[in-house]
């Protein structure tokens, strides 16, 4: 894991800049799992994700207990579109309906974001063992920070480094399918139907990373 964050943060630092010109890409429909570290205190959480990119929603389950002590449990339904999201507690059946703030979130390239480079990832000359990226940066001035994205010549994310105030977070994500496996996971669960969206203190701006802060 940390040889993996040193190894994105050295490519971020030895990118050269390129200027040909490129549009943000979008990423397809995906199933797969993420894996969210802080750079501070270690791996946060570890989950599987299910994405629809013409829906703009995303469900993203992690296990509390995995694979480290310190993770978190979540389980977020989010509504990119509609600026809405769920948090899900499936044990005791209850739910959280809560505004969006920020819709910028780790699978999906920003619409103004700048292009960086493009990188091969291991060896460029043999086959089968190298990985060509683009990276994308950008700025979120909400939180004060900026990201670092990284995604496949397909538009599948890598990994995205979001350099905030309140710290870093690595967001990267492994065994990417392109299909929704289960379309159930979209879809609001039938005990979370008509609850009411909860008010949204002063001051906070709720995204997909502020819920790993
Ligand atoms: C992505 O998934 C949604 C929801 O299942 C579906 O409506 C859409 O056609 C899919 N898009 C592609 C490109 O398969
Ligand atoms: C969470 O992870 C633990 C340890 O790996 C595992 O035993 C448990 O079954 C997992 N729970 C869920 C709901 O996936
Ligand atoms: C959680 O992790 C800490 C530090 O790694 C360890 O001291 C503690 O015993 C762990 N707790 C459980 C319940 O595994
Ligand atoms: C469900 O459980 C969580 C903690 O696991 C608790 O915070 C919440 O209040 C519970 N909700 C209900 C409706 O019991």
């Amino acid at each position: 894991m940390y040889a993996a964050v040193t190894l994105f943060v050295f490519m971020c630092l030895t990118a050269t800049t390129n200027a040909e010109h490129h549009q943000p890409c979008h990423s397809p429909n995906m199933t797969g799992f993420m894996s969210v570290i802080t750079l501070k205190g270690g791996v946060k959480a570890f989950g599987a994700f299910t994405y629809d990119s013409m829906g703009k929603k995303l469900r993203f389950r992690s296990n509390e207990s995995h694979p480290v002590n310190t993770s978190v449990g979540l389980d977020l339904l989010m509504f990119f579109e509609e600026g809405i999201f769920y948090e899900i507690d499936s044990k005791n059946q209850s739910c959280e309906k809560k505004a969006l703030q920020c819709t910028m979130h780790p699978l999906d390239v920003p619409d103004d974001a700048t292009f960086l480079s493009t990188l091969h990832s291991g060896s460029l000359s043999i086959e089968g063992e190298g990985l060509k990226i683009n990276i994308w940066t950008g700025s979120m001035p909400e939180s004060k920070g900026h990201y670092s994205m990284s995604v496949t010549m397909g538009c599948l994310p890598v990994a995205t480094l979001y350099f905030t105030d309140s710290g870093s977070f690595l967001f990267s994500n492994t065994d990417i399918e392109m299909e929704i496996k289960d379309p159930d996971l979209l879809t609001v669960p039938s005990f979370c139907l008509g609850q009411p969206l909860e008010e949204t203190p002063e001051g906070t701006v709720n995204s997909f990373l502020n819920e790993f802060m």
